[in-house]
């Protein structure tokens, strides 16, 4: 039997704050867990404003205080993800409408998911935006995508055909 990777990609507006943090938390727990190789992340804004920018300092800081590195530079989504990744997991209900319209015969829809919803301890609906608070409201995306992504592991692990799916 073949396998490749399950693939999962993380959705905001920017793709400088919270979806660069659900992939370096992600990354960090798929270490954590042993499933290096088999499991692979990366991140999207639904936006254009800032193509090629690396994660906001902000953020970086925030993510860094827990021990994880965020990585990259911002790129927007596009239609070609909707085949390139098997589970796409917007931060809130703007990116996943905003990534939903871009299917227009609903072929993706059963990959598109919010990521609140892999949540265990918090009760939250949605990623706040941090972009114009203070330095509390980075911390909070840290602590509440901490739960979601873990979450979102063990939903992965369970389901064989995601953690193994065929070529
Ligand atoms: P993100 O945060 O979607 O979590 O990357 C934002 C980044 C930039 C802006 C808004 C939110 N902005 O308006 O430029």
């Amino acid at each position: 039997m073949t396998s490749r990777p399950c693939r999962l990609l993380f959705v905001c507006l920017g793709n400088i704050c919270r979806s660069p943090s659900a992939e370096g938390i992600t990354n960090y727990l798929i270490q954590q867990r042993g499933l290096t190789g088999q499991i692979t992340c990366d991140s999207a804004g639904t936006s254009s404003y800032h193509i090629g920018s690396s994660p906001d300092r902000r953020m970086t800081a925030a993510a860094a205080q827990q021990g994880i590195t965020l990585l990259g530079a911002a790129r927007q989504f596009e239609p070609a993800d909707f085949e390139a990744f098997d589970l796409i997991l917007a931060m809130d209900g703007d990116n996943y409408r905003h990534i939903l319209a871009l299917d227009r015969s609903g072929t993706y829809a059963q990959k598109v998911k919010l990521i609140c919803q892999f949540c265990r301890r918090y009760p939250d609906r949605e990623v706040p935006d941090p972009y114009y608070g203070g330095e509390s409201g980075f911390k909070y995306v840290i602590d509440l995508l901490l739960d979601a992504c873990d979450g979102l592991l063990d939903h992965v692990e369970q389901q064989a055909d995601l953690i193994h799916p065929q070529h």
